[in-house]
């Protein structure tokens, strides 16, 4: 891969982006027909986000589109990932459509063309409209049909200019923060609803590729998985068996029905009796499930590591940190604990930072899963950025980030990984769902109360990367 000396390079056409999600930056949420979904809906309950903080206003890249799309012409990343606000095309989740809404992204994509810059689209990015949710959400089997609905009229609406899909982002956090821990809209705790729910959306995933095959022809379609390397604390069986439980949730849950066609085994057995739970699976499900995509996203952060709640002490020490107040977060009710390595540094979110568990996991899908075209369809960290004396934020801790990682790939693409393209999470800082506005992930600083725009040094560095389609050996 090296052809400079002094330099490493991607292959050619390798993809460079960006990501967004619609409620995350977008703000105007109760404009030109856009009904509510269940973000607006959970934001505004009081104590679900850090400081109350909602995306009423976000980014206000609703109103301030013609800058962002002049801000990712500066970056010169040749592709943009964006998701469609579902309650902006549908505002009650089914029924007649709302052309305003359609009419926004028909401009969103329109500029990105215009400028050059490929629109891969995600169509679902955690914002069911509210009217569905109110009607059992993804724990019921009719929000299926209506995501294909919804899925016609935007590819019917964006197919002839669009020609990448990714149908969901992160079915793991719609399903398990979503209706399992409640930490994610709509804030539901219940497992056995959490398992229904993951039926539910990648059923409705299996479904959307067939209708975005047949309505767009030349489509290429994927879906975006948050995948993650699940480590046991110490060799002892009881950790090893919270790390294979854990990691059933966190990927295989997702990973073997995608691409085998079955649920693990382990799995149906720990969530058995629940009601409901993976009794929603009907006959004929699975094939549809398994129905083949053109890629897979791989949207990587972080590697995790567990024991067994029994083993805690074992795990301190043996050195391992245990916060105090233990987040249920990624770990549920698998009758595991997440523990830190005290050696290891973390982002401002508390992620340990390890690149080489992103070749890990790349390797891992095209060893155990299938050797289909892969795309880091999200990557990135928050740090405690600060604008300095200079006027300027210097978030080098970011570009060592991003620099690591960016490597791992090139790792992975030496281990003979088909590695298409990656996509930084994000082009702005914007509101980080339950954490509100206090974690930045952006390459761009967004000044909150007046919406400027502020592009950090990893902008400049990210701009360089893509420009020499390589970094700095
Ligand atoms: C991912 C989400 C994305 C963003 C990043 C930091 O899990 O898909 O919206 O919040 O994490």
């Amino acid at each position: 891969m090296s052809a400079q000396p002094g330099s490493v390079r991607f292959p050619n056409g390798f993809l460079w982006g960006t990501k967004t999600a619609a409620y995350q930056v977008e703000g105007s949420v109760d404009v030109d027909g856009r009904g509510p979904s269940i973000w607006d809906t959970f934001s505004h309950h009081a104590g679900a986000t850090r400081n109350g903080d909602t995306g009423d206003v976000a980014c206000d890249h609703y109103r301030r589109m013609d800058e962002d799309l002049d801000l990712l012409a500066a970056l010169g990343a040749p592709a943009y990932c964006f998701s469609v606000a579902w309650p902006r095309v549908q505002p009650s989740g089914s029924g007649a459509l709302n052309q305003q809404g359609l009419d926004f992204y028909r401009r969103l994509v329109d500029g990105l063309l215009r400028r050059s810059i490929v629109p891969v689209v995600t169509l679902y990015h955690w914002d069911l409209p509210q009217a569905l949710e109110d009607a059992g959400g993804w724990v019921s089997r009719d929000t299926v049909g209506r995501f294909s609905e919804y899925t016609r009229i935007v590819a019917g609406t964006l197919g002839d200019s669009v020609r990448m899909w990714i149908t969901l982002n992160e079915p793991w956090c719609s399903a398990w923060l979503g209706y399992g821990t409640g930490e994610h809209a709509p804030g539901v705790r219940d497992h056995g609803k959490a398992a229904a729910a993951t039926h539910h959306l990648l059923l409705a995933h299996g479904e959307a590729v067939n209708v975005l095959r047949a309505t767009i022809p030349n489509a290429s379609v994927g879906i975006g998985l948050n995948l993650q390397p699940v480590r046991p604390a110490t060799d002892h069986d009881d950790d090893r068996a919270a790390c294979h439980r854990v990691d059933g949730n966190l990927n295989r849950l997702f990973l073997d029905p995608i691409f085998t066609g079955r649920y693990p085994a382990d799995m149906l057995e720990h969530y058995a009796g629940l009601q409901p739970g993976f009794d929603v699976v009907a006959e004929g499900d699975l094939e549809v499930i398994r129905t083949p995509i053109d890629f897979l996203g791989v949207n990587f952060y972080f590697p995790i590591t567990v024991c067994a709640p029994a083993r805690r002490a074992e795990a301190r020490a043996a050195g391992y940190w245990i916060p105090e107040t233990e987040r249920r977060g990624r770990i549920g009710d698998l009758d595991a604990v997440q523990v830190l390595r005290a050696e290891v540094s973390r982002t401002q979110m508390g992620w340990e930072i390890e690149p080489a568990a992103l070749t890990e996991i790349l390797v891992r899908v095209r060893d155990q899963y299938a050797s289909l075209p892969l795309y880091v369809s999200e990557n990135g960290a928050a740090f405690d950025d600060y604008i300095g004396p200079d006027g300027e934020v210097h978030d080098a801790d970011r570009i060592a980030y991003l620099d690591g990682h960016l490597r791992a790939v090139l790792d992975a693409l030496d281990a003979g990984v088909d590695m298409r393209g990656y996509f930084v999470w994000s082009i702005l800082d914007n509101f980080e769902w339950g954490h509100g506005y206090s974690k930045r992930f952006g390459l761009t600083w967004v000044d909150y109360p007046t919406g400027r725009r502020l592009p950090k040094s990893s902008f400049a560095w990210y701009r360089q990367t893509v420009r020499a389609n390589g970094l700095e050996r």
